[in-house]
């Protein structure tokens, strides 16, 4: 189903920028500088988490000046409205074997925790070389799994969030900040 919005509608739920373009790029550079000088020598499988994390995948991977290979599965987490049920799907797996890789795991955000417990799970029992998480955004106040990352870009409050590859019902990726979602009026 598509969505039908107006701009004057799709503008009006930007509430406020929370994380600005100048720092997303600059957080960016630093995380892609230093995985560049820790991996360095070794064969690099950057794993994006697909929708969200598209985005941070896309500009994290140019900001690496080492050789590495990039990589996507799709993990659907289920929505009513902005609020986690709890369900986590794999819709598209890795092609590559990953035992043959220092793997790094790229995801936009980090809320319940459930989605990267159960990826992690999957890929360790796959073997690879390492297994790193890097996430742009967490949540840590709503945690319902214990999970930490080994990189996180930006703490955030328990806010809904959009922009930047994250999205409200698939609208708002592509604002190139991230912003606070207007709740209300839905
Ligand atoms: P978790 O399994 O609850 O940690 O949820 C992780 C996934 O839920 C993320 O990869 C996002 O796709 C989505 N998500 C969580 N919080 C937000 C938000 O504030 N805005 C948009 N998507 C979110
Ligand atoms: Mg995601």
């Amino acid at each position: 189903m598509s969505n039908i919005c107006s701009v004057e509608e799709f503008n009006s739920k930007i509430k406020r920028i929370l994380v600005t373009e100048e720092e997303i790029k600059a957080a960016i550079a630093k995380a892609g500088k230093d995985i560049s000088d820790s991996y360095d020598g070794r064969p690099i499988l950057l794993v994006s988490i697909l929708k969200g994390a598209f985005v941070f995948m896309s500009d994290l991977c140019r900001a690496i000046t080492v050789p590495c290979e990039i990589g996507f599965m799709c993990a659907k987490s289920y929505y009513s409205g902005t609020v986690s049920t709890g369900a986590v799907k794999i819709t598209m797996d890795l092609e590559q074997d990953i035992s043959q890789y220092h793997v790094i795991i790229v995801e936009d955000i980090i809320d319940t925790g459930r989605t990267l417990k159960d990826i992690v799970a999957l890929l360790s029992a796959r073997n690879p070389l390492s297994l790193r998480v890097v996430t742009l955004l967490d949540k840590p106040s709503r945690r319902k799994v214990d999970f930490v990352a080994d990189v996180s870009l930006f703490t955030i409050p328990d806010l809904f969030v959009i922009g930047y590859g994250l999205d409200c019902a698939e609208l708002y990726r592509n604002l190139p900040y991230i912003a606070e979602y207007a709740e209300g009026g839905e």
